[in-house]
């Protein structure tokens, strides 16, 4: 796009009144390595997880894979072009494991963190603060064949990894965030298997979350000591769990599945201590004999901010006689212990993902976090939609997803009113991308990318989120 400062193409800012948010509110958008690099076997980088869970048979969707994805390892100085354009403030995007420490162990790759160096320098050249993930779901398979989260050893591993990224880039990135989205890598990897490593294990998945926010804890330690400056956080994937009526067997299988949706990582994370219901639950998979002494302090061990992703809420009923088991999120692999608990679908519109949208459930997100768990500043990590998009004459319009986004603000601004200290949004996705087991089917990019060609066109959701920046805040 040629001058971003320019009205929006479409007239859709007339969706309720005009807010501003506060000063210095961080717009961004969010990307992963593997979603969006490609150059999977370029400059030293040795295969992840994904990489060996996409090259198998029946994995992912048309067997897509993340080998060339977005090309953003060969187009990263114009992709930030892209980005300097939209006006974003910050850019969030993740470090490959694989390509800064090869097989996951020993020395740095210096060509992997060249990469990383590079792109930190653009952003902050075009004054875009960088918000560097550690980890986003492509463990190195050598430490998956050791165990992979499951095995202890991972979260030391994990901790040695982030130290080595902190050492090469802590002196120009401020902002941390260790794990993105746990529950998805202990409870889709290792639980229900669509997500790779693609194990399907319910203890196994309890160990992997319990390891994962291990890792995160001695990581945040690790990166406090040397970089005393940086702002540390992690992001959850957090969902308002609603019963589909007030029997109270409905309101007991929200309660199960609160407890492993979020309770599972909030509750040891930002109490130090698993819920006691929860444990209670889970008797039936594990006895927890892998949590140690003093491994709930290790995975409380203070942060300075808290990232939360959020797409839609989870309604949820008691078993019925005969219900079909669901796919993906909803499969009963995910839920150890208690997979007997019906996923209900409302009929209000949904997404390209068949996700609910449901703007009142991020305020509820943000004020349950901020009323029940802490005083820090909170983000928005992630937070978008996938629709069907058609470019005609070389544009894409995408109402839909603008909607999306606009409702979505609007609910942030009610947070920050009922006094949420909530500090910044990023979009997802800065433009389309490898969507995991869906590969390339689900676009949720506000810059469409042609897979063919490696076109970009910002659809007219990145230019309405350029004028959104400009202005701090939404028109009438
Ligand atoms: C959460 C994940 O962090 C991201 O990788 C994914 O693409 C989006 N949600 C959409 O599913």
């Amino acid at each position: 796009m040629s001058n971003p400062a320019s009205p929006p193409a479409v007239g859709v800012l007339d969706q309720g009144p005009a807010i501003t948010f506060p000063p210095g509110f961080l717009w961004g958008a969010a990307t992963a390595a593997y979603q969006i690099e490609g150059a999977a076997t370029e400059g030293g980088r040795t295969p992840s997880i994904w990489d060996t869970f996409s090259h198998t048979e029946g994995r992912t969707v048309a067997g897509h894979t993340g080998d060339v994805a977005c090309d953003h390892y060969h187009r990263m100085p114009s992709d930030v072009r892209l980005m300097a354009e939209l006006g974003l403030k910050s850019y969030r995007f993740s470090v490959s494991w694989s390509r800064v420490q090869p097989g996951g162990t020993g020395a740095a790759n210096p060509e992997g963190l060249d990469f990383y160096r590079r792109l930190v320098d653009e952003l902050l050249a075009n004054g875009i603060e960088p918000w560097l993930t550690l980890y986003h779901w492509d463990l190195p398979q050598p430490l998956e064949d050791a165990g992979g989260w499951p095995a202890r050893d991972t979260a030391a591993r994990f901790a040695d990894y982030s130290q080595l990224v902190a050492d090469a880039l802590g002196d120009r990135v401020k902002y941390f965030t260790t794990l993105n989205e746990p529950w998805c890598s202990a409870f889709l990897g290792y639980g229900s298997g669509v997500h790779a490593p693609g194990r399907s294990d319910g203890a196994d998945a309890v160990r992997a979350g319990h390891h994962l926010m291990l890792g995160h804890g001695l990581a945040v330690q690790a990166l406090r000591a040397s970089r005393p400056q940086a702002q540390l956080g992690i992001t959850l994937n957090l969902y308002p769990v609603t019963p589909a009526s007030d029997a109270p067997a409905d309101v007991d299988a929200a309660r199960r599945i609160d407890g492993l949706a979020n309770r599972f990582f909030l509750d040891p994370v930002l109490r130090g201590s698993y819920p006691a219901d929860l444990q209670a639950d889970l008797r039936k998979v594990t006895d927890f004999g892998h949590v140690r002494d003093g491994d709930l302090a290790v995975v409380s061990t203070p942060l300075d901010v808290v990232g939360i992703n959020y797409y839609s809420r989870h309604v949820v009923a008691a078993p019925v006689e005969g219900a079909e088991p669901e796919a993906y999120w909803r499969a009963p692999s995910c839920w150890p212990g208690s997979e007997d608990v019906r996923f209900v679908t409302r009929g209000v519109p949904v997404t390209d993902m068949d996700w609910e949208i449901d703007a009142p459930g991020l305020v509820e997100t943000l004020e349950r976090v901020h009323r029940d768990y802490t005083d820090l500043p909170l983000y928005i990590t992630e937070n978008g939609s996938a629709f069907v998009d058609e470019v005609v004459d070389g544009r894409v319009d995408d109402p839909d997803r603008l909607a999306y986004f606009d409702a979505h603000l609007r609910a942030a601004h009610a947070a920050i009113s009922a006094g949420v200290p909530l500090k910044g949004y990023f979009a997802w996705s800065l433009m389309d991308n490898f969507e995991w087991a869906w590969g390339y089917t689900k676009r949720f990019g506000m810059v469409h990318v042609d897979y063919d060609t490696q076109v970009r066109i910002p659809k007219s959701s990145a230019r309405w989120y350029a004028e959104v920046i400009r202005r701090n805040g939404l028109a009438a």
